[in-house]
């Protein structure tokens, strides 16, 4: 096939049959709830429990989202024999330890972006899990949707030629009194919205071999923007930007010898993604039908579903090496910035 005859593949369904889980929610914040509506809206996985630090926000959850029972603490959540997974949506200093805590329980678990501080407590959930025999996976959304579907059998079918660059950038805009603000939640935009960055580099191109990045600190004391320069094998480089000063389009952009694919606007969420020719043309532009942003948290939950019950603790789409990719990376770019996470303790 010639350059100028390249088309996008549609994206695949995976699994003909997954099974309907009973879920459990730690935490009941922004991401919390539009998980649950977002399975509630598409899928038969249910919502059943909801755990949380106070018996009022508990309820409060519960009653708003038609879940059945209200927890007054995670413990009693994960002990709850009628939840067959957990789901932590919780700030990212707790990620780690209520992760722990959930496969001591036994429980299968999908933990929020990211699986925890750094690659080494990453690492340290993964193998847990993995020595109690549950499934656990890093809520990374964004490599569970069909738009990346459409991204992995181009990148699957090497149609770009060879990929030498990646482009990212991530800015979003945050009121007072945000976590991503406060330095005692291990606030700051590296590990929030720079985790979106460092996934997708190193997904495309392999782990980094050589970091360099300069950032700022906000205000509050977290760090407010980075700009990571990423050296993957082979010379190929990705270029990330990260802030929490501005609104910034956040595109994507994989360049190969042959082609490019651009995904436009929120490259993280569902949406459009477009192939170029090398001389910059637009080739062919798919386009989710899917609409609303968050409303694809559903695909990660389905995924998790079938892979449990086809009896897997560990799904291909994130797998441990992957998560540990963009975690060492996000490392590098902490250190380099002289970012830590030690005021905010385990929560
Ligand atoms: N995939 C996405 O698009 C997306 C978007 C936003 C956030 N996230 C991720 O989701 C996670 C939660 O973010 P969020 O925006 O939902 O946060 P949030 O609105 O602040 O909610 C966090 C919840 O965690 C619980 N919690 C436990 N320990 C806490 C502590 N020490 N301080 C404050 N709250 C605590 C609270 O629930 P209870 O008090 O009821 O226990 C709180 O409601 C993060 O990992 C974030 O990166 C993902």
């Amino acid at each position: 096939m010639s350059a100028a005859e390249l088309r996008l593949p549609a994206p695949r369904r995976r699994w003909e049959a997954v099974p309907a889980l009973r879920w459990g929610v730690l935490g009941t914040g922004w991401i919390a709830q539009r998980f649950t509506a977002a399975l509630a809206a598409s899928t038969d996985q249910r919502v059943v429990a909801v755990g949380s630090r106070g018996r009022a926000s508990a309820q409060r959850f519960a009653g708003a989202a038609g879940v059945e029972v209200a927890h007054d603490s995670y413990e009693a959540l994960l002990a709850d024999p009628s939840v067959d997974v957990a789901y932590v949506a919780t700030p990212h200093h707790t990620h780690r330890d209520l992760a722990l805590l959930a496969v001591e329980a036994g429980k299968h678990v999908l933990v929020e972006k990211p699986l925890g501080l750094d690659a080494a407590q990453a690492q340290e959930v993964a193998e847990a899990a993995a020595t109690r025999g549950v499934f656990c996976a890093e809520a990374m959304w964004t490599l569970f949707l069909p738009r990346l579907d459409v991204v992995r059998q181009v990148l699957e079918r090497g149609l770009l030629g060879d990929v030498r660059t990646v482009l990212a950038d991530h800015g979003e805009h945050f009121e007072p009194g945000h976590r991503i603000l406060d330095p005692a939640l291990a606030g700051g935009t590296l590990l929030d919205l720079g985790s979106y960055l460092t996934a997708l580099a190193t997904w495309v191109l392999g782990p980094a071999e050589a970091v360099h990045a300069s950032g700022q600190d906000a205000p509050a004391g977290v760090n407010g923007q980075a700009s990571a320069l990423l050296a993957h094998v082979g010379g190929r480089r990705s270029v990330l930007h990260t802030t929490l000063f501005s609104v910034t389009p956040c595109t994507a952009v994989i360049a190969g010898t042959e082609a490019t694919l651009v995904l436009p606007r929120r490259f993280f969420t569902p949406g459009d993604v477009e192939l170029l020719a090398a001389d910059g043309r637009l080739l062919d532009r798919w386009s989710d039908p899917e609409p609303g942003d968050h409303g694809g948290l559903h695909h990660q939950a389905t995924e998790v579903a079938a892979c449990i019950g086809a009896g897997r603790t560990t799904t291909p789409l994130r797998p441990a090496a992957d998560v540990e990719a963009g975690m060492r990376a996000l490392d590098e770019v902490a250190a380099r910035l002289g970012v830590s996470y030690a005021a905010a303790g385990t929560g």
